[in-house]
């Protein structure tokens, strides 16, 4: 775990240098590069000391984000409960403002949610988020309607966000590789069969990456530890420009 650690505080984030956040892609899979077995029902595939290897990189970033449906899915807390340490800002890519009201996250996270939503959003439901403490990042939209994510990590840097750590689901972990808006990753690997929802999300993915094996994103630096009985394998993220 310490390795892992010091690497993650040697990279540069000054951000009059970077100009946005420097983003950590950091999830759980099993062998098969599955995320959990079923969309929508929450499956606990690390054990217990690489999910305090979660928090501990929870506590070393100063925002965390997913995606809507992992909150429709897990309603996720994002604390750094099974350590000691800061917790931090949690941030929800929602473009349609599905989040509900009664999400742990609004209701029993002790820093209420920043939810990245586009112009487009309705305006009632952007009141009804507000008054119970959301606060509401209104960026650009995408292509597709969704939250441009450029546009947002434009603004968290303007808010002093030096890291963000992206913990899913599929759709929102693509969508930072097919960008080419994520640094590094920090990957637990359960040593299980799952044969569930795959962490590509192959229609955001296949359209942009070629079948050419050299243009694929891949680790550079690449560390590899036991955690438990859990494989952790880390790097910087490198585009094969
Ligand atoms: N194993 C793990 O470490 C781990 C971690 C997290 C989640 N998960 C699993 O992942 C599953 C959820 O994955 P998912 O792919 O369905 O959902 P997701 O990535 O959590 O959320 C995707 C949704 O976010 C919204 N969004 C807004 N802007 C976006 C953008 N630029 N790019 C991508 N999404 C954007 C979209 O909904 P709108 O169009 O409504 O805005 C989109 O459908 C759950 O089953 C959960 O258990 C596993």
């Amino acid at each position: 775990m310490d390795r892992i650690e010091s690497w993650l505080q040697t990279q540069d984030i000054d951000l009059r240098k970077r100009s946005r956040p420097l983003v950590s892609l950091c999830y759980a899979q099993s062998l098969d590069g599955s995320l959990t077995q079923q969309h929508g029902v929450p499956l606990a595939l690390s054990g217990s000391e690489s999910q305090i290897l979660t928090h501990r990189l929870r506590a070393s970033h100063d925002a965390i984000l997913v995606g809507i449906g992992t909150v429709l899915a897990d309603d996720p807390q994002l604390t750094v409960r099974h350590v000691a340490g800061k917790n931090p800002q949690p941030i929800v890519l929602d473009s349609r403002l599905r989040m509900p009201l009664d999400t742990s996250l609004l209701s029993r996270h002790p820093l209420k949610p920043w939810i990245a939503t586009t112009h487009l959003s309705d305006l009632q439901r952007r009141h009804e988020l507000m008054a119970v403490g959301a606060r509401l990042l209104l960026c650009e939209p995408d292509a597709r309607g969704c939250v441009s994510l450029v546009s947002l990590l434009q603004k968290l840097a303007e808010m002093q966000v030096k890291t963000l750590m992206v913990e899913g689901g599929a759709a929102t972990l693509t969508s930072f590789l097919v960008e080419r808006l994520a640094d590094r990753a920090v990957v637990t690997i359960a040593p299980r069969f799952v044969g569930g929802l795959p962490m590509i999300n192959r229609q955001l993915f296949a359209p942009v990456y070629s079948m050419v094996q050299a243009g694929f994103p891949r680790l550079l630096q690449t560390g590899y530890d036991a955690c438990g009985e859990d494989l952790i394998v880390w790097g910087d993220i490198d585009y094969g420009e």
